[in-house]
């Protein structure tokens, strides 16, 4: 039980609820497009937004799990979500994909971060054999960063086929001007669906065409809908306005018959303790250790949590649960990691390999203890069993960051790097490769050492700037806003919606057969 009325709890829940209150704004920030102006454009033309378009898609009622909506964010040139609308939800009562265009900035190009998302895009439809359904208004590459997307950009391309060689369609839905790579969108797609005297796709619009060959010809001839869906032969299916080409899409996917095979599920039961209590339970300050089981308990179903090897390894907890129904195997930290909760952490790893059960990393971490006893003790070895076992594992992984994320902890514990197949943080979340005073301190003890080596005086408050100077860099790249720019996870979240993030991501880890794996580097025992 947790005390509500315990002042450190209430100190946590205060400053989680002000972080949320930045988050939802910035959420908000983030579905406005280009701003009033465009969107007013847009919609005089007569046009649904890439939102509207997602909504009218979905199957009634359907869940929406947004990916990266916070992409670039902060970043040199921002444009809400990187230029690109995405998420999972119900097409036909399918798992699928959904990715639009935000036509109302830049035309809907793509950026460099534009380009990091899609990359990631592509990665969850190809892990998890998603379906994608693209909703394409795109003037392709934003020109002027070109030499940034340009060569890396061929990518996305060469995806769409290798999945579709996968069975993993791509379903195109062209809403207006796609252009160059904008074009290749729909080529490279299973198929396409144009909407008359809207879709114009080519390869070069007019102006280039004339410039490039002296040929003059208007929009529509060049590339519209009525031109690829009867000459061409680009367009499979010539759709009448919008909603007949989300219509469209809609019966495209209903015809897709592979179905996933699902675990033997458990009736769906609500946590005991209310998930209300995860805001006052994170600490505010990653510094300071809380209780994990505290919000396991807030997370999986009937709050009912089978910990394995409990007495041992006490700083990681393991065990098995459930959550809607799915079986899961949680990785936990609750304090520094050392050498026995290491071994003990890989051990569990093989042992829900063993009977396919999925992995969900709650990752809490400062990272590997550090000193002589514990070098002594073999900390590198045992952290690196941890490490094979989190690379080697082939059960579907979801990490979720609950606060810190510090050193080989974030590697250990199932980071980016490690390919979970979803990630995503609370917004109490930092992240770095180690704390930013610490780091500050590191760099100032070798630039002493550096200088009495060289038998120079020290100017201290030089020094002292450059250590402040370089703790302010490291307090500004740990915090979670600048990690999710980056694309480091899929989204900040409020820790409220734990519990049904991962059953979401759960539901689409299962498209693709989930089996464990009985085989790993060899172990360095
Ligand atoms: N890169 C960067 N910015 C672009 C862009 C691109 N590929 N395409 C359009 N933009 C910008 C425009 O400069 C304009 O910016 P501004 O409002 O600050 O002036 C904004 O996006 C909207 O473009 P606009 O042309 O006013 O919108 P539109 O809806 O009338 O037309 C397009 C949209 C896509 C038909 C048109 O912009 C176009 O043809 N773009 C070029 C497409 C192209 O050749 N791409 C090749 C990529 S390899």
């Amino acid at each position: 039980m947790v005390n509500r009325a315990d002042p450190v709890y209430q100190a946590n829940y205060q400053a989680m609820q002000q972080a949320l209150d930045r988050l939802r704004g910035e959420l908000l920030r983030s579905t406005q497009g280009g701003g009033e102006k465009y969107v007013q454009r847009h919609l005089s033309r007569g046009k649904l937004l890439p939102r509207e378009r997602i909504e009218m898609l979905l199957d009634e009622g359907s869940y929406f799990l947004e990916i990266a909506p916070l992409a670039g964010i902060g970043m040199p040139g921002e444009t809400p979500g990187a230029g690109v609308v995405a998420g999972i939800g119900l097409v036909s009562r399918r798992e699928c994909l959904v990715v639009a265009n935000e036509a109302t900035v830049k035309g809907g190009a793509t950026g460099e971060v534009g380009l990091w998302k899609n990359g990631r895009l592509a990665d969850i439809a190809l892990q998890n054999h998603l379906p994608t359904v693209l909703l394409v208004e795109s003037a392709g590459a934003d020109l002027p960063v070109q030499s940034k997307i340009f060569v890396p950009g061929g990518r996305g391309f060469r995806e769409l086929t290798r999945r579709s060689r996968q069975r993993i369609p791509t379903v195109a839905v062209v809403f207006g001007s796609s252009t160059a790579g904008g074009a290749y969108l729909p080529g490279m797609s299973d198929y396409v669906i144009m909407v008359k005297k809207q879709a114009q796709v080519f390869l070069a619009g007019p102006p280039l065409v004339k410039m490039a060959t002296g040929e003059v010809v208007d929009e529509e001839s060049l590339g519209g809908a009525e031109m690829h869906s009867r000459i061409s032969g680009l367009s499979d299916y010539l759709a009448e306005n919008e909603l007949d080409a989300l219509r469209i899409a809609r019966e495209v996917v209903s015809h897709f018959t592979r179905r996933k095979t699902l675990p033997e599920l458990a009736p769906v039961e609500e946590p005991l303790h209310d998930p209300d209590e995860l805001l006052g339970i994170a600490s505010a300050d990653v510094r300071v250790p809380f209780e994990v089981r505290d919000v396991i308990t807030r997370i999986v179903d009937g709050s009912r949590f089978s910990e394995f090897k409990s007495e041992y390894g006490q700083t990681l907890v393991t065990g098995f649960a459930r959550l809607h129904g799915f079986p899961i195997g949680i990785l936990a930290n609750n304090g520094v990691l050392l050498s026995e909760s290491a071994s003990k952490g890989a051990q569990f790893i093989a042992l829900c390999n063993q009977q396919d059960i999925p992995l969900v990393f709650l990752q809490n971490i400062t990272g590997f203890m550090v000193g002589r006893d514990y070098e002594e003790d073999g900390i590198i070895r045992n952290g690196a069993k941890l490490i094979n076992a989190v690379s080697n594992s082939t059960v579907p992984a979801l990490t979720v960051m609950i606060g810190g994320s510090y050193g080989a902890g974030n590697y250990a514990m199932c980071g980016r790097a490690y390919e979970p197949r979803f990630l995503f943080t609370w917004p109490n979340h930092r992240i770095a490769v180690m704390g930013a005073q610490q780091l500050s301190g590191v760099m100032d003890m070798i630039k002493r050492e550096a200088a009495a080596k060289q038998g120079l005086p020290v100017d201290e408050a030089q020094l002292e700037a450059a250590r402040q100077a370089l703790e302010d860099q490291i307090n500004r790249e740990s915090d979670c806003y600048f990690a999710t720019a980056r694309l480091w996870d899929d989204g900040i979240i409020d820790p409220r919606d734990t519990r049904t993030v991962l059953a979401i991501a759960l539901s689409a880890c299962y498209n693709r057969p989930v089996e464990g794996t009985m085989e790993w580097g060899v172990f360095r025992h």
